[in-house]
C-alpha cells in the first residue's frame, strides 16, 4: 500500500508528480490556508506532509497524526513547525536551503538601494504627474557605495549579500554566534564584530538570522537605539526577528533613515505605523519569488518527503538526528 502525504496548499506541478510516484497524494490544491483543526483531521491517516511557511505545523497537530512519518517544508525557514515535537516523535523535518539563497540575496539587494535611493517615493511622485522639471534637490537620497553593510547572521544568504557588496566597495561587518572560515572573511573582506560594533558602525543593517527563541525581538528598543540616525534597517528573514512597534517608534522619532521590510511580524497584517511612513519600503514577503525558484523549492521538498517514505535518506533533515 503506498503512503498518504498531504500537500496542504497549491504547489508547482513538479512537486506533485514526483509525490504521486511513489504515493497517494491529498492534494489541497488552494491557496487557502489549513488552520490546526483542519491539519489535525486531514493528516489523521497521513505519513507524510509538504508544507508552506504559513501552515501551524504545531506539537497539536503533529500529535494528532500518528502515523506522520515526515514534514517536508516548502521554505528554508522552518519556525512554523514545533521541530522539537516533530523530533520527539521520531518524525523528519526538510527543508528547501540553497536553491533560494541568490534570489533572496537579489531581493535584499534591491530593497536595500530602493530604500537608499527612495525609489517607491520617486515613482508615485512620478507616477502622480508631479514630475515638471530636473531638480538639484528633487528626491536625493543616501549613498551605497563605500559604506559600511551590518549583516547578521553570516549563512547562506548573508555570505551571498555580502558577496554582492564588494561590487559596491563597501565595508563589510558582520554578527554570528560562530566565525566564519578565515579564506572566506577575507574573499568576501567581512570582519566579524560584535553585534552591538555593528549596529554602531553600520549604514545599512540586515538581517539573515533564522527566527527562534534566541532571535525573536533579537532588533528591539536597546538596539535600534544603538543604530545611526542616518542608517537603515533591512529584514528579509522574518518579521518577529524584529519588534515591529519598537521600529516604527524609532522611525517616527527620526532615530533612523529609513527601513526595507519583506518580512512581519503577524504576516500578512502589516503594523498600520509602518503604512504611514513615506520612508520605509514593504514587500508581501517575496524574497524567493522567482518562478524557477519556488519550482525548485516545490520539486525539492516534495523529492525529500517521498525520499523518507520510501526508505532513501532525504537531501535536507533539519534534524538529521532522527535518521541516526
Ligand atoms: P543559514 O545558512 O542557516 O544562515 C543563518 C545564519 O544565522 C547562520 O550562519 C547562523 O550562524 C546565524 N545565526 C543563527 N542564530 C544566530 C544568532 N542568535 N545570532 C547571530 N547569528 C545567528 O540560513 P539561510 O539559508 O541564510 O536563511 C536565513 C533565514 O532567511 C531563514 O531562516 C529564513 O527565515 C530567511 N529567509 C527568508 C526569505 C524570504 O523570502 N524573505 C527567503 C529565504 C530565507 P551561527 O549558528 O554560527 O550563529
Ligand atoms: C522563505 O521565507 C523561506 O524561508 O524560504
Amino acid at each position: 500500500m503506498k503512503p498518504r502525504v498531504l500537500v496542504t496548499r497549491h504547489v508547482y506541478p513538479a512537486a506533485i508528480a514526483i509525490l504521486q510516484e511513489h504515493c497517494i497524494v491529498d492534494y489541497h490544491d488552494s491557496h487557502d490556508v489549513l488552520d490546526e483543526v483542519r491539519l489535525q483531521k486531514r493528516l489523521q491517516h497521513a505519513q507524510g506532509l509538504v508544507c508552506q511557511l504559513t501552515d501551524p505545523i504545531t506539537a497539536n497537530v503533529i500529535a494528532a497524526a500518528p502515523q506522520l512519518r515526515v514534514i517536508s517544508q516548502v521554505a528554508v525557514g522552518h519556525d512554523n513547525i514545533d521541530v522539537a515535537a516533530a523530533t520527539a516523535r521520531g518524525v523528519v523535518v526538510t527543508n528547501t536551503p540553497g536553491v533560494l539563497t541568490e534570489a533572496t540575496a537579489d531581493l535584499t539587494w534591491a530593497l536595500l538601494l530602493a530604500a537608499a535611493r527612495r525609489l517607491p517615493a520617486a515613482e508615485q511622485f512620478l507616477r502622480a504627474g508631479k514630475w515638471r522639471r530636473w531638480e538639484v534637490d528633487l528626491l536625493c537620497g543616501s549613498d551605497v557605495s563605500g559604506r559600511t553593510l551590518g549583516i547578521v547572521g553570516f549563512g547562506r544568504i548573508g555570505r551571498a549579500v555580502a558577496r554582492r557588496a564588494l561590487g559596491f566597495g563597501m565595508r563589510v561587518l558582520y554578527a554570528s554566534r560562530t566565525a566564519a572560515p578565515p579564506e572566506l572573511e577575507q574573499e568576501l573582506r567581512a570582519i566579524h564584530v560584535p553585534l552591538d560594533t555593528l549596529l554602531r558602525e553600520s549604514d545599512f543593517v540586515s538581517l539573515h538570522v533564522p527566527l527562534g527563541s534566541e532571535t525573536r525581538h533579537l532588533i528591539g528598543v536597546a538596539q535600534l537605539c544603538q543604530m545611526k540616525r542616518s542608517a537603515f534597517l533591512i529584514n528579509t528573514a522574518r518579521g518577529p526577528i524584529v519588534d515591529e512597534a519598537a521600529l516604527v517608534a524609532a522611525l517616527e522619532e527620526g532615530l533612523l533613515a529609513g527601513a526595507a521590510l519583506d518580512v512581519f511580524e503577524a504576516e500578512p497584517a502589516v503594523h498600520p505605523g509602518l503604512l504611514q511612513l513615506p520612508n520605509v519600503v514593504l514587500l508581501p514577503h517575496v524574497g524567493s519569488a522567482v518562478t524557477s525558484v519556488r519550482s525548485l523549492m516545490c520539486a525539492l521538498a516534495a523529492a525529500d518527503c517521498a525520499a523518507v517514505l520510501t526508505g532513501e535518506r532525504p537531501k535536507h533533515p533539519v534534524n538529521p538526528q532522527v535518521l541516526g
